[in-house]
């Protein structure tokens, strides 16, 4: 399997969350949004490092035939190491592993060797200082504006502080580290998440909630767009 490029770091990017479509019919709504879905954010939950059980290596796999993006799996999951390869083999482009779970350094190494884009993410409540050593590290840094487990959630505005530090420190450095956000990005939260730094932006509800979801997904870009500074 062959990596789908990212596209450069730092770029305006759409990662619609397949967590807030029906996924009884996961490949026609991949198709539906595909012309204005620039990453798809694959969330997989392992009923321990959060409160639910979404998806893993099967469903990516099935997915990869209906779709030519960017395969962004973001891994909620107290043992994220054991199941790398597993996604890599199914098609996941890139792999988002939690700081809170530990062993950081080992998990981006084992990523990066897998030949995986590695991501970092941070909860709302875990500090800067935690994945600031691993930011020459890492190809992305994924700031939760939610409590990681469901999508639908609101919005914690009280994140942007991090993502400013982080646009700071990142710019500072020169270094070539997408910033993406997740949890309940809107039209609203958007502009605001980008104006703070952010670069990716994962929505769930805000897309496939909405009954055109192709149309919401570009509202949702043309909002973001506001927000560049
Ligand atoms: C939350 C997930 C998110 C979530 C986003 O645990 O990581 O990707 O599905 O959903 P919305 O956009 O509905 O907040
Ligand atoms: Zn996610």
């Amino acid at each position: 399997m062959t990596a789908t490029d990212a596209g450069p770091a730092g770029a305006l990017r759409i990662a619609p969350s397949i967590l807030g479509a029906d996924f009884g019919s996961l490949a026609s709504a991949v198709r539906e949004i595909d012309a204005e879905t620039d990453w798809l954010h694959v969330d997989v939950m392992d009923g321990h490092f959060v409160p639910n059980v979404s998806i893993g290596p099967p469903v990516v796999e099935s997915l990869r035939r209906y779709s030519p993006r960017f395969f962004d799996c973001h891994l909620m999951m107290t043992d994220p190491g054991r199941y790398l390869e597993a996604f890599k083999k199914a098609g996941a482009d890139g792999c988002t592993v939690h700081v809170e779970v530990g062993g950081s350094a080992s998990l981006i190494n084992d990523a990066r060797s897998l030949g995986l884009r590695v991501g970092l993410a941070a909860n709302p409540d875990t500090p800067f200082e935690m994945v600031a050593p691993f930011l020459g590290d890492i190809d992305l840094l994924l700031l939760m504006t939610v409590f990681p487990g469901f999508g639908g959630q609101s919005f914690m505005s009280g994140v942007m502080t991090k993502v400013s530090e982080a646009r700071r420190e990142i710019d500072a450095n020169q270094l070539d580290v997408d910033i993406e956000v997740d949890g309940g990005i809107d039209v609203v939260t958007a502009p605001v998440a980008v104006g703070a730094g952010a670069n990716v932006l994962v929505a769930g509800s805000a897309i496939f909630s909405r009954p055109k979801p192709l149309d919401a997904a570009r509202a949702l870009r043309e909002a973001a767009r506001t927000g560049l500074r």
